[in-house]
């Protein structure tokens, strides 16, 4: 069996590693992969976002099954593509995508739906407002859409708060498009920057306003085969590049599976008062979900809060998640594209476990790449640890950074305690220029 994993990340690593343990021993390649995955698959040259050459690697190279990890491919309907050309691909459609490439559907399919979420409005620059901006050399040329709400309204909104909101980018902004202002007068300077200065281009210029929600963040996976749903085991990761969630978002700096916070009885909620719903709300709009559906939470007072719904894997949850399944990768992704997920049980290993990512200095700004990294062989060698690759790249003189978020120490332990000693014992042998790590990583399960 030809199997192709698409993207670059620790989660497109631990899928090649976890695909890589399969009785059934396909062939694995990676598009276009790193040094990690280099060890397990075989990587080709080709971007993830080059969805043609893609289509026909996987037709000349005889692929059996495609495995999307980035939303990126998925929201530029790589999907749709192949299953027209009769390729087999895990994967939800561009149309089925729109859940995490545009929030503001992501939001108007809840409220709908009824499934709990922030309070939020949506706005974007009216036609009037493009047009002025476009006079000052600001605006884009395209026609614009007619909205009744506007900048002004967005502004005046936020003025009349006396809480807190979130800004949010309502379409792909790989992470960087959420701006949580516990002072409402920082969120004016936000929408204008986004609304007014583009900073994030097409993808902000639309943004969806929201409340703040306190109380634990989850990240909840389920795969989905158009109909079933089959909720995967529980994981948290913390987004915040400072020790405390303090500082920047990020695209996570460490996660651990399961997530101590999480009860069986929040499960069953989520399934029946989340997923239940949005895959009925997509069904009414005649789009099947196929592949994984992610539900960011946040466990409020008031109970289970979506955040954001993602298309793929979380990076760095799918690190944990997959440590900790011990069935066939492949089983679980078949019955999914076949529309079986009904008569799928997989096999859930009871440890814990926990990744700790090691970063560039200076991400999720600016970084250097390049620089040597040294004890990924002395971290191999330690039991139930894993070393996932993400921005590393083979070079004549062995592995050197050329990412972000660098890699990912991933542990298995009786307890989250000891998953995460382990991780940490992992991540104290690897060293290069510039190297950040997260130290309170899994250190906040108890809360609620
Ligand atoms: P998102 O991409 O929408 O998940 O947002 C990124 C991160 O921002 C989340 O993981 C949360 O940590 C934080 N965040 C987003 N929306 C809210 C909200 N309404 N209240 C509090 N924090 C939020
Ligand atoms: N770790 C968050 C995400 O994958 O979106």
């Amino acid at each position: 069996m030809n199997i192709l994993v698409v993207g670059s990340g620790g989660r497109e690593h631990a899928l090649c590693w976890k695909l890589a343990q399969s009785t059934r021993r396909p062939r694995l390649y990676c598009a276009p992969g790193n040094a990690g995955t280099a060890l397990v698959a075989e990587n080709i040259a080709i971007s993830q976002e080059d969805i043609a050459a893609l289509l026909s690697f996987a037709k000349s190279s005889k692929i059996d099954m495609t495995v999307v990890g980035p939303e990126d491919p998925l929201c530029a309907g790589i999907v749709d593509h192949f299953t027209e050309a009769g390729l087999r691909i895990f994967g939800p459609s561009a149309a089925a995508a729109r859940l995490e490439g545009d929030k503001a559907y992501a939001k108007k399919l809840m409220r709908e739906s009824g499934v709990p979420t922030a309070e939020a409005r949506v706005f974007e620059p009216t036609v009037q407002e493009l047009a002025q901006q476009r006079q000052t050399g600001l605006g884009r040329d395209e026609a614009p859409p007619s909205l009744e709400t506007g900048y002004d309204m967005a502004r005046h909104y936020v003025s009349s708060r006396d809480e807190g909101v979130v800004v949010k980018a309502c379409g792909l902004a790989r992470g960087k498009g959420v701006f949580v202002h516990e002072d409402p007068s920082e969120a004016l300077l936000t929408l204008e920057k986004l609304m007014v200065g583009r900073e994030l281009g097409e993808a902000g210029t639309r943004v969806v306003v929201e409340e703040i929600l306190t109380g634990p963040e989850v990240s909840v996976l389920a795969l989905v085969d158009g109909r079933n749903i089959y909720v995967l085991e529980s994981a948290a990761d913390h987004k915040r590049l400072g020790e405390k969630d303090t500082g920047p978002n990020t695209g996570g700096m460490g996660a651990f599976s399961p997530a101590g916070m999480l009860s069986e009885s929040d499960l069953e909620i989520i399934e029946r008062d989340v997923f239940v719903p949005i895959i009925d709300a997509l069904r009414r709009e005649e789009i099947e979900y196929k592949g994984i559906l992610y539900a960011g939470l946040i466990l409020t007072a008031a109970g289970p809060k979506v955040l954001e719904f993602n298309c793929r894997f979380g990076d760095p949850e799918a690190q944990p998640i997959l440590m900790r399944m011990e069935s066939d990768l492949i089983d679980a992704l078949e019955a999914t594209i076949d529309g079986h997920l009904d008569e799928l049980a997989l096999k859930w290993s009871s440890k814990s476990a926990l990744c700790v990512v090691a970063a560039s200095g200076g991400y999720p700004g600016d970084y250097q790449k390049g620089e040597p990294i040294a004890g990924l062989d002395e971290v191999a060698a330690l039991e139930n640890v894993e070393v996932f690759h993400a921005g590393t790249t083979a070079g004549p003189e062995g592995v050197v950074t050329s990412g972000g978020r660098v890699l990912g120490v991933t542990a298995l332990g009786e307890t989250v305690h000891q998953a995460r000693q382990r991780a940490y014992e992992g991540v104290r042998l690897i060293a290069f220029n510039g190297a950040y790590v997260r130290g309170d990583i899994g250190m906040r399960i108890s809360t609620r």
